[in-house]
Formats: C-alpha cells, structure tokens, sequence
C-alpha cells in the first residue's frame, strides 16, 4: 500500500473507545470489509508480502477475524486455508494452545493431522495487539508439524508490545498505530 492508499483504508477502520471495556480503543474492520475496493487492495497488499518472503504452502487464520482476510488471500494465492478455531469448535482430536488477550483469555486449536508435516505456513489477522494470540497460534502450527514462513497483521497496535512476543519471527503489518 503507499501512504496515500494506506491512509484511505486506516480510515476505513473505526477507533471504538472503551470498547469491550476501558480502556481498550477497539480497532472495527467491518468498515473495510464492507469497501470492495479496500479489500481487494488489502488482500493484494498481503499477496505481494508473501510473494517477497518466498511463498506459502497454506494460508492458517486465527478465528475470526483471521477468516475473513486468510481465505480470500488463500484464493488469491491459490493455496488453501486452515482455520485455527476458539476451543470447542473442533471435534476431536486436536492440538490446544491456551493464551491471555488484551481484554481476557482464550484458546485456539487445530485439527490434529490437517498440516503436512514442514509446509510453509503464513499467519494472518486483523490486528495484532498484546501478541498472544500470534504467539499461540505459532506455537499450534509448529507443534502441529508446520513451519512458519511469516506473521501477516492489517493493524498493528505498536504500543502493546506484541512484536516483543514474536522474537526471531518475520512480522509484517500493513498498517500501525501507537
Ligand atoms: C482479536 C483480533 C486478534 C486478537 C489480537 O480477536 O482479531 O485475533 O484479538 O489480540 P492479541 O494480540 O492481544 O492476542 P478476538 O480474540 O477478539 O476474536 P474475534 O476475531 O473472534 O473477534
Ligand atoms: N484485539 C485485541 N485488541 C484489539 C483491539 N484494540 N481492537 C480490535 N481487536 C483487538
């Protein structure tokens, strides 16, 4: 994206102050995700990072938000998509990994079996915040047999740390804010 498109679409993403709680600023995609413009260029955008780190066999996103921009870049790709699911969606068995959020805890998990053993792996999600959810959901992918080529973020939230979480891995944002 150059700045003057990434600053057409960071406006595309609503600030929600005191959302779910004080003092978490919510970061609200559904804006951009309803501009059809914005989301091709977003998903062109996460196309042309992948490309210069080499390819991926698979696209992995964190539920939900991770959804909504892995599948289409998965298509744009032409790679599949795994869903990293919250803990209880899957039947079992399956691969767990439990984790602190900047408003509260969860866990995510994979369908034991579904990654090929060494497949190049790029995550992606909307924002990435405290870390944890990145962190766990590398942990799950390279537990689960997989290698992963790079972390792929819409909106990093650069005050919270989360790169700190992620020492040694390839962290790409395409936009930041303090
Ligand atoms: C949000 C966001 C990231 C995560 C980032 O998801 O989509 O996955 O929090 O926070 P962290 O860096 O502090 O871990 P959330 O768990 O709220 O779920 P949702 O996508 O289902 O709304
Ligand atoms: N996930 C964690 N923190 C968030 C925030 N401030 N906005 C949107 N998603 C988030």
């Amino acid at each position: 994206l150059g700045p003057d498109r990434a600053a057409e679409i960071r406006a595309l993403i609503r600030d929600v102050p005191d959302y779910p709680h004080p003092p978490v600023v919510f970061r609200d995609i559904t804006p951009l995700l309803a501009d059809g413009r914005a989301l091709a260029d977003v998903v062109e955008a996460f196309a042309r990072l992948v490309d210069a780190d080499g390819g991926v066999d698979v696209v992995a996103g964190m539920e939900a938000r991770g959804f909504l921009l892995g599948a289409p870049l998965a298509t744009r790709l032409g790679v599949g998509f795994l869903p990293l699911r919250k803990a209880g969606k899957l039947p079992p068995p399956v691969e767990r990994v439990d984790y602190d959020l900047e408003y509260g805890s969860a866990a995510i998990e994979l369908r034991t079996g579904t990654l090929e053993a060494g497949a190049r792996v790029l995550l992606i999600d909307d924002v990435l915040a405290t870390g944890g959810t990145a962190r766990a959901a590398a942990e799950l992918v390279e537990r689960s047999g997989g290698r992963v080529v790079a972390l792929a973020f819409l909106l990093e939230l650069a005050g919270l740390g989360g790169r700190d979480m992620l020492p040694g891995r390839t962290v790409e944002a395409l936009l930041r804010v303090e």
